[in-house]
């Protein structure tokens, strides 16, 4: 039996007014697997995020987390993920602590493990010491930092990060990365997240989906998508190719969805 996805996304589209943000993205994405959406800006790499943690729904298309419907049981599904959006998600006037406790309370930790809880998530992600202070007080790589914090309290399978390294300097990216290992290590969670770092992608990402005007244009390995535009290519190279207008042809037919499914079983 092939493992259950991750996640499954079928035929998704999504309208903003006469805004086709997204036009009938599909993909599949396995158990641990880290996967990421690249694609310019307003490619519709937020909006399929947002649909996939439940917080817009889809014009048409489905999509599940773990076999769980995310528009029939979007409260399952949450309790699956934790997410960390595009924008600023901490209080500045409240410590690291209580932005963590906070998310601690929506996800329904019981009473009595919050406390230790909170404590060991802080401590994981390095912010044990500066628990106690306002988050305002924190530097750009810290605050990251607490978001996943607070997107990992209550111990998610699906991790969904949007643009988790934008802005951060390369040791704090680097730092984050290999947290993001750590946490892959000890728990498996599967991870996606959008991001505009190539080499990001290139270094940590199992496979990239690349989003030009809502639409899925290119869906594999970072080197089989370079391989496929001949020797000496990198993955700025695929992305410059996809995401112009004159581009290949958009993908998503027959053959992608037979390597998707190979890779989730070898991944799974
Ligand atoms: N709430 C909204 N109302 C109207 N239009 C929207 C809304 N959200 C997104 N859009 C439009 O949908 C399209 C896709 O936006 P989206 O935020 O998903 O892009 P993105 O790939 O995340 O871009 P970026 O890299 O800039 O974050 C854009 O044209 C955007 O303007
Ligand atoms: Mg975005």
């Amino acid at each position: 039996m092939e493992a259950t996805a991750a996640v499954r996304a079928e035929g998704l589209a999504k309208e903003f007014g006469s805004v086709r943000a997204l036009d009938g993205v599909s993909f599949e994405i396995a158990p641990g697997e880290v996967f990421a959406l690249l694609g310019p800006n307003g490619a519709g790499k937020s909006t399929t995020l947002r649909i996939l943690v439940t917080l817009a729904l889809p014009t048409s298309g489905r999509a599940e987390v773990f076999g769980v419907d995310v528009q029939r049981n979007p409260t399952k599904v949450r309790s699956m993920l934790g997410y960390v959006p595009q924008a600023l998600s901490v209080d500045g006037a409240l410590t690291g602590r209580d932005n963590v406790w906070l998310f601690a309370g929506l996800y329904d930790i019981p009473w009595a493990e919050r406390e230790t809880r909170v404590r060991a998530t802080l401590e994981t992600l390095g912010l044990g010491e500066a628990a106690d202070r306002p988050a305002s007080t924190y530097s750009g790589g810290m605050i990251r930092r607490l978001e996943l914090a607070q997107a990992l309290v209550h111990r998610p399978r699906l991790l969904v990060l949007d643009e988790p390294t934008v802005g951060l300097d390369p040791i704090a990216r680097d730092d984050f990365w290999t947290r993001i290992e750590e946490l892959r290590e000890s728990t498996g969670v599967t991870v996606l997240l959008s991001t505009h770092y190539m080499e990001e992608a290139e270094e940590h990402v199992h496979r990239v989906a690349l989003l030009h005007r809502g639409r899925l244009r290119a869906l594999d390995t970072p080197v089989a998508l370079e391989r496929g535009l001949g020797a000496g290519k990198n993955l700025e190279d695929v992305f410059r190719t996809f995401a112009s207008d004159e581009g290949v042809p958009a993908s998503g037919g027959w053959k992608d969805v037979r390597a998707v499914r190979r890779t989730a079983r070898r991944v799974g």
